[in-house]
């Protein structure tokens, strides 16, 4: 069988985790293939909220097994947290052990490195995934494999530290302190070894009759490659990543599903050429609650960016989009879409110095909010909808009017 995707189409925080919970159920197998902790959804159902970060959104079907994939980097006390959420996981969350660890070391190189950079800061989450990421590249990562023997793993960091201590200490991440390291790393592997097997293999194995969803992280714009570098996350959020990170080849990958807001958020620094600074922008960001659930920053607000949009639907190979939060841009006058960008009165593709965003401007309508039907949607909401698939060059098959599961209109 193959491998359906779902993929962040803009700069993260496009409702993923909502898409994924929806259609998780339908699913054998969901699997996370790149980022860490730096994402993260809250999933409300009836009265109670789980906040998830790693551990992928079907755990909350009672049928769905659960993969943290080779290309994680895995910060063992925020998975322990979210495992405890839900008692024990056995047999439905398995652990890559080629997943690398995040480390307490990480977490302060990323922080100091950010401090030190001012203002030419990446505005990261602080989780240490870049550090982490860039230790696994040279090399000199550690591994789930690792918590295996924490004995072992506990030399391996402190000659890491030995090796690093000049730039360490120029960063102020302080000594290698044993006791900490050792009953740290202990506790590690007592509550994650049962978890930790070669998901490879299994999902060779099991791909073979089981049906499987890809849950990817952040959005396309904060691709390691194709985003907006060097203002992007440290791993690959394009489609293309899933193989990396899973060991599935592209002949495994079935369908791709692509969300896209109806307009754009970025949080953290670099280039948003829709940002609206503006009352509109500030009224997105209420209306849409658009604060970040990881770090809780507010997030910078624009509108629809169909180069981006346009640019996603190719690097992913977009089958279908689904089009998320559509009840935000309820009782709004106009709505305005960017179309292209230009630079001296010239079409780009690609957003630089001195272009400008070239905007078509909707008719607004009264009231989505809630709806489930297509035949219910305004005509104008519907135009809008069919002018985004134009200009992306993709169908919208699900458009989301709410937070809620059942505030969904499935076309
Ligand atoms: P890092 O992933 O913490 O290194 O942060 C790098 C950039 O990616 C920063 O601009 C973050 O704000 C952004 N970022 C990381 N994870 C997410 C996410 O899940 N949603 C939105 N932005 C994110």
């Amino acid at each position: 069988m193959s491998a359906d995707l779902i993929v962040g189409l803009q700069w993260g925080d496009e409702g993923k985790g909502k898409v994924v919970d929806l259609l998780a159920r339908d699913y054998d197998f969901v699997v996370r293939y790149q980022g860490g902790h730096n994402a993260g959804h809250t999933i409300v159902i009836g009265e109670q909220k789980y906040a998830l970060s790693l551990i992928p959104s079907g755990v909350l079907s009672d049928t769905t097994k659960n993969i943290i994939a080779n290309g994680l980097v895995v910060y063992p006390p925020a998975l322990i947290k979210e495992i405890e959420q839900f008692g024990v996981l056995d047999e439905r969350l398995f652990i890559s052990s080629r997943a690398h660890l995040i480390l307490d070391y990480h977490i302060a190189t990323d922080k100091a490195k950010e401090e030190r950079a001012k203002s030419g800061a990446i505005g990261t989450t602080g989780r240490g995934i870049g550090p982490a990421y860039a230790d696994k590249i040279s090399r000199v990562g550690m591994r789930m494999a690792d918590l295996l023997d924490p004995q072992s793993l506990v030399k391996k960091i402190k000659a890491h530290f030995a090796f690093n201590e000049a730039y360490f200490k120029d960063l102020g991440i302080g000594e290698f302190d044993e006791e900490k390291y050792t009953k740290d790393i202990e506790f590690f592997s007592q509550k994650l070894s049962s978890y930790i097997v070669d998901t490879r293999s299994l999902i060779y194995e099991q791909i073979k009759s089981k049906t499987f969803l890809l849950e990817g992280a952040q959005g396309t714009m904060l691709d390691i490659d194709h985003g907006t570098y060097p203002f992007v996350t440290s791993s690959s959020t394009v489609a293309a990543g899933a193989c990396i990170g899973t060991g599935l080849s592209p002949k495994d990958i079935g369908k791709v599903f692509g969300i896209i807001k109806a307009y754009a958020t970025r949080v953290g620094n670099g280039i948003f050429p829709t940002q609206d600074d503006g009352e509109d922008g500030e009224l997105i960001a209420q209306r849409g609650k658009e604060f970040g659930t990881v770090t809780k920053r507010k997030r910078r607000c624009g509108w629809f960016d169909a180069s981006v949009a346009r640019f996603a639907v190719r690097v992913n190979g977009v089958d279908e989009v689904c089009l998320m939060k559509l009840d935000v841009l309820d009782g709004f006058e106009k709505i305005k879409v960017c179309t292209h960008y230009e630079l001296n009165g010239k079409k780009i593709d690609d957003f630089v110095e001195g272009a400008v965003c070239v905007y078509k401007e909707f008719d607004g309508w009264d009231k989505t909010q809630g709806l489930t039907n297509w035949d219910d949607l305004p005509e104008n909401a519907k135009k809008y909808i069919s002018a985004l698939e134009d200009l992306m060059g993709a169908r919208v098959s699900i458009v989301s009017t709410g937070p809620k599961r059942s505030e969904t209109i499935f076309r």
